[in-house]
């Protein structure tokens, strides 16, 4: 285990039974709402890049897969409440079925903006999959299609995660040690 981190919450194995158990309920929601043109995979940079490439893998349906950057956190560990927008989407949404694929819902700010972007664009629906809901106390109500795992209230690195842009690589989910931020 990575000396930062204090405990693992979700392990490998954990996580890709969760991607091919939610991956299976998409498969199963689109069928028979989309042809060939598929669902729309976006994935919300960097942190959801890494969970998008394996969901991905567990859709048995045509898609396209497209980036968007947005920040709220800079190199803090707790949500500034602003959100910018980075990058925007390549594809044109109007009529299509969007999944979003998100890391982690915390405050609910980035996705709560991302759904009103989107939104005014005229899409055939959207829905969020969410690898992780924090048990953050007054989160913004977002509903989920699907949640891989309700995480406790404190900071997570790894699998997409990070903090600093540091521990994205580890395979696992694991609490970091306060001590590493405090600093
Ligand atoms: P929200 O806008 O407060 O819901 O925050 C969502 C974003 O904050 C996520 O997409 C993550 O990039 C980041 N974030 C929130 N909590 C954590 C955490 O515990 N570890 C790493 N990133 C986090
Ligand atoms: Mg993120």
């Amino acid at each position: 285990m990575h000396p930062h981190i204090d405990r693992i919450l979700y392990t490998e194995e954990m996580i890709a039974q969760r991607n091919k158990e939610m991956g299976q309920a998409i498969t199963e929601e689109y069928r028979d709402k989309v042809g060939e043109e598929g669902i729309v995979l976006v994935s919300v940079l960097r942190g959801a890049a890494i969970f998008m490439a394996d969901l991905a893998r567990c859709i048995d349906l045509p898609l396209e897969m497209d980036y968007m950057a947005v920040s709220s956190y800079g190199n803090g560990t707790t949500s500034s409440g602003r959100v910018r927008m980075l990058k925007d989407l390549s594809t044109d949404i109007e009529g299509r079925h969007v999944v979003i694929a998100e890391d982690i819902l915390d405050s609910g700010l980035t996705l709560q903006h991302l759904l009103t972007i989107l939104g005014q664009r005229k899409p055939a629906s959207i829905q969020v999959v969410a690898l992780l809901r924090k048990d953050t106390p007054n989160q913004i109500d977002i509903p989920c299609f699907q949640t891989g795992f309700v995480c406790p209230n404190e900071f997570v690195a790894g699998y997409g995660l990070d903090y600093a842009e540091h521990y994205r690589n580890l395979p696992y989910i694991g609490v970091l040690k306060p001590e590493v931020y405090a600093k």
